[in-house]
């Protein structure tokens, strides 16, 4: 994580979860942080809590849906500290509910949120990743980015187009000349609020949805998360695993064929 030291770096949904615990990690170890979040109160605390370990961030509320505002917030970084080397594209909902039960509304949301903030963050900071001498562009797609999984088709669907555009955007990167490294990152269940926040089609019952993603679903801890999402970034790692049970899930999709979907049914209902 030492290789973060005096970076500068740009995380998205830093108010909360896995956003906030890359923020806590990068300041402990001397990054120099520009951090945004849709909930101003949200991401005002994660500044105060990196600022008591590391440098003074600089804090925004910002929506990623909201593309005017995300290029100002890149132009706005890269004139506060002269370069940019670094972006999480973190920021993330959920939705659970069926296909025939869930508006498209919510489809919609989702998809302005989970996919299109990350190409809004990537195109904004591109330009200045680019005039670096080494850079990095992380982008949180999901286990749920690896495996279509029933009452998930909007956040699935967001995920997976997550994975093809960081898949491709690498590729970009390679032709042109490889400094910017690009991270698609796959996390299992981590224990955070995201299932609290979530929004449910009719006839859900959301606080159940929530307790049991905290009871049987979010095996990693959001700072475990965000170690080896770190890690994973510092190398240059094309996709990070997060928690056994992505490990598990990339496996069986890659290996069990048409299959994948029984086995997968088993191991997790056991
Ligand atoms: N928690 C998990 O199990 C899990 C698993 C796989 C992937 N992820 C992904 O990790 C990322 C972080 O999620 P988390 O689990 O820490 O959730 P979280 O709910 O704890 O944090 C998400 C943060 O994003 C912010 N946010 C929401 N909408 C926004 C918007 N339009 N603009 C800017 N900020 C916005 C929220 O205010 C919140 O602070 C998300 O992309 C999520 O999809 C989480």
């Amino acid at each position: 994580m030492a290789y973060f030291a005096n970076r500068v770096v740009a995380i998205t949904g830093a108010g909360s979860g896995i956003g906030r615990e890359l923020a806590l990690a990068l300041a402990a170890v001397g990054a120099l942080l520009a951090l945004s979040d849709k909930s101003a109160d949200a991401v005002a605390e994660t500044g105060t809590r990196c600022a008591e370990v590391g440098h003074e961030p600089t804090v925004s509320a910002l929506d990623v849906t909201d593309r005017a505002a995300v290029l100002d917030h890149a132009a706005a970084t890269a004139a506060r500290y002269g370069r940019v080397e670094a972006l999480f594209n973190n920021a993330g909902i959920l939705h659970v509910g069926s296909v025939a039960d869930s508006p498209f509304s919510d489809f919609e949301h989702v998809m302005d949120v989970d996919f299109w903030g990350v190409v809004n963050g990537t195109k904004a900071f591109l330009p200045y990743l680019l005039d670096a001498e080494r850079a990095h562009v992380v982008n949180m797609s999901s286990a749920f980015g690896l495996v279509g999984v029933a009452q998930h088709a909007p956040y699935n669907a967001a995920k997976f187009a997550v994975r093809g555009f960081t898949d491709s955007l690498r590729q970009d990167m390679r032709a042109a000349g490889g400094k910017v490294r690009v991270t698609g990152v796959y996390p299992g269940g981590v224990l955070t609020s995201i299932a609290r926040s979530a929004s449910v089609a009719p006839g859900i019952d959301a606080a159940a949805v929530a307790r049991r993603f905290e009871a049987h679903v979010a095996r990693t801890s959001p700072a475990a998360a965000a170690r080896t999402i770190l890690r994973g970034a510092a190398r240059g790692e094309a996709k990070v695993l997060v928690g056994l049970d992505a490990l598990l899930v990339d496996l069986v999709t890659r290996f069990a064929g048409s299959y994948h979907e029984r086995v997968l049914d088993m191991v997790f209902r056991s």
